[in-house]
């Protein structure tokens, strides 16, 4: 497995398993699947319902605690009180730390993620989140969080070929920040596009394993999710891909500003499973 550094030292598993709209239910045998297939990052979310879930997967795989990374979330409602919106995750995942504990979502019109931000650095402090980090934050956000002195390790943000999403990943640049992709197949819709096929075709990989490829060759963190053991084993299997800069350039050149979620400066998310 590959790893990136984060700028508080630790190191991330480059490719996890996405688990959002995936039932508390399906979770467990799910994520067991994905452990015994090799991965070793799981990305959930307090919003998506299924940490209990995702809880026993971790446990049923039999593997080492400290042998995987668990992501969680703080939802929109609870930027008022982080330390009790963990314990609740922390209660149903069944553990004691995640290794990287994230504010979903900066909801610029609650005006409460700095202060939201300031909490998270605590719960580092105090060992209940190994890193921390920021997702669907856009560089005035990120600039609104100097304050506390502590940089996020990572911003998780809408990321595939048809929405490039080159100013926030700039942004994260600049600051030090390691940029996860989510939604990296863009939900299955980038998944069609001809151009995608024929590099698919030369390099003998799926167009799914072409686009993470992409995503793994720009040094993105990237979490796709799939309900299939199938494709989890050939979206694992892309960390052997390499292409070349011109199949890198060909797929740069395929942003059409294609958002799949909502837009971080807009409304605040509808705070169900479905909008998350
Ligand atoms: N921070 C945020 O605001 C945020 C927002 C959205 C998502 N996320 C995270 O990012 C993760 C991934 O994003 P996502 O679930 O929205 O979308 P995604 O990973 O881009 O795409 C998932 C879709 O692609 C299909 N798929 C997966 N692997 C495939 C393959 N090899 N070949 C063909 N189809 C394949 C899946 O179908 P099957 O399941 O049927 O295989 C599913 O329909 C989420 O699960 C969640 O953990 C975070």
């Amino acid at each position: 497995m590959n790893h990136l550094t984060l700028n508080d030292g630790r190191s991330i598993p480059q490719l996890g398993f996405g688990t959002w709209k995936i039932t508390d239910e399906d979770s467990a045998p799910l994520v067991k699947k994905a452990i015994e297939t090799g991965y070793r990052h799981i990305d959930t979310a307090a919003i998506y319902g299924n940490e209990a879930g995702v809880g026993l997967g971790l446990r049923q795989s039999g593997v080492d605690r400290e042998e995987l990374f668990v992501t969680t979330k703080l939802w929109n409602d609870d930027h008022g009180d982080p330390a009790a919106a963990l314990r609740t995750s922390l209660d149903k995942l069944g553990l004691e730390y995640v290794d990287l504990y994230l504010i979903h979502w900066p909801v610029p019109e609650q005006n409460l993620y700095a202060s939201a931000w300031k909490t998270l650095v605590t719960l580092r402090e105090q060992g209940l989140a190994k890193s921390i980090g920021v997702s669907n934050f856009y560089a005035e956000t990120l600039d609104d969080l100097q304050d506390s002195g502590v940089v996020p390790a990572v911003n998780q943000v809408e990321i595939h070929p048809t929405f490039a999403n080159r100013a926030t990943i700039e942004a994260n640049t600049a600051r030090g920040i390691v940029t996860e992709s989510w939604s990296p197949l863009g939900r299955a819709v980038d998944l069609d596009i001809p151009i995608l096929e024929l590099i698919a075709a030369r390099v003998g990989a799926s167009v799914a394993q072409v686009i993470l490829a992409w995503h793994l060759a720009k040094n993105f963190v990237v979490i796709p999710k799939t309900v299939s053991p199938a494709r989890m084993r050939e979206n694992l299997e892309t960390l052997d891909l390499v292409l070349t800069d011109s199949d890198l350039a060909a797929i740069d050149a395929l942003d059409r500003g294609n958002r799949t979620g909502s837009d971080p400066r807009g409304t605040v998310p509808r705070p169900t499973p479905s909008s998350a």
